[in-house]
This record gives structure tokens, sequence and C-alpha cells, in this order.
């Protein structure tokens, strides 16, 4: 399962990737927003820390200016994934761009039929939106259920990247749907690790360990 990083802020970025286990960052107009930086040079920063996918979304809604949009992204770096709506314009823009080789993703998803389209249109990465859904009153994990159930009946080599995640349950759940990529927040990447009784094992050995008097160092 890979992991990606959902946000614009490349100080995040640098301390996830510093870890080892980033394989790539989602942003989105929002996210630019609220990094307060230019989407073209936060867009190159990002990709010169990161070697997994970056993806950078298109803002037009036809496909003539997504194409022309597209352009000026992917040519930043050599693994910018464009990121497109799904939308038949999105679509056919997709095919497009993984016709000429460029990864694709495709956001803003919250059916299986759309998962099937962009499957069809040879999406790299598929982005269903699971916290979206579910507030408002659908099952977003069900809707990753839907969409692998389809993937596999077809071998579609399309991924299904979990979008919208809020919660490490929503992680845990998608790992165990088989969701081929999760795409988070840092601090909800960063709970993954925590536990109470992670830290509470580690006061009691770190307490025991000072009453031997012994250093290792
Ligand atoms: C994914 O690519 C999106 O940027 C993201 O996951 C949206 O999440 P949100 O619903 O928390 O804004």
């Amino acid at each position: 399962m890979k992991f990606f990083v959902d946000t614009a802020d490349i100080a995040e970025i640098r301390e996830l990737e510093a870890t080892g286990l980033l394989d790539g960052v989602t942003t989105n107009p929002t996210l630019i927003h609220k990094s307060g930086r230019k989407f073209l040079e936060v867009i190159e920063e990002i990709c010169g820390v990161v070697d997994g996918p970056v993806s950078a979304e298109v803002v037009a809604l036809d496909h003539e200016t997504m194409m022309k949009e597209a352009e000026i992204l992917r040519k930043i770096a050599d693994n910018v994934c464009i990121k497109v709506p799904l939308t038949i314009d999105g679509l056919k823009t997709c095919k497009a761009l993984t016709g000429e080789g460029t990864q694709v993703n495709v956001t803003l998803c919250f059916s299986a039929n759309q998962a099937l389209l962009a499957a069809k249109a040879g999406a790299t990465f598929i982005s269903p939106f699971v916290g979206r859904h579910d507030d408002n009153g659908f099952d977003g994990l069900q809707l990753i259920e839907d969409i692998r159930l389809i993937y596999d009946n077809y071998s579609f080599k399309t991924e299904i990247l979990a979008a919208s995640l809020r919660h490490p349950i929503h992680v845990l759940d998608c790992a165990k749907i088989g969701a081929d990529v999760i795409t988070a927040p840092p601090a909800v990447i960063k709970m993954l690790s925590k536990h109470v009784l992670t830290d509470k094992g580690l006061d009691a050995f770190a307490a025991d360990w000072a009453k031997t008097g012994q250093t290792i160092l």
C-alpha cells in the first residue's frame, strides 16, 4: 500500500519524506490557497523533495483549456501527475494525457460508475473521497469496496487512491479493503504511529533503565 500526503506545506512534506515512508503527494486548489504560495513554484519545490507522483490539479472545466494547463504543469518535472476532475471533459483529458504517457489522477469521485469511467479512460489513479462521502450521509468505505470489486473483475490497472481520509480508522479500513494508495493530511499519517500503550511502555522502560544507572553510549 502506498502512502501519499495530502498537503502543499513543504515543511510537512520534508518531515514525512525524511521517514522514508512517503510514496507521493496530492494537492488541490484549496491546499494551494492554504499554503499562500504560487502554484507552479510550490509544485516544483515538492517535486524536488519527493520522487513519487505529485498531483497538480488543473482548474479549467473544458478539455482544450485543461490540456493547455496540463502542458504547463507536466513540464515542471517528470513526477508531476495531472489531476483532472471527474467530468466528461476531465475524462477526455485523462485519456489524451495517459495516451501520451503522462500520469493522471482523476479526482472528485463519488460513485463506482464514475470510477469505472476513469479506469476506461486509462487513469493512473482514481480518487474516491471517503470523508466527504461520509459527511453527506453516504458510506465512503463502501465506495472503496465497490470500486475494488469492479477493478478486480476486469483487471483494471488504475490504482485506487483513497482520498479525503479524516482519521486512522479510515486508513485501517482502506488497507483491509485493499485500496492501492491512501492520501491523508500529515496529522493523520503521524497519528498512525501513536498508541497510548506504546507511550506508557516507553515511560516504564525509561524509568527502570534509569534505575540501572547504566548507559549504552
Ligand atoms: C485528494 O486528492 C484531495 O486533495 C483530498 O483528499 C480532499 O480531502 P478533504 O475532503 O479533506 O478536503
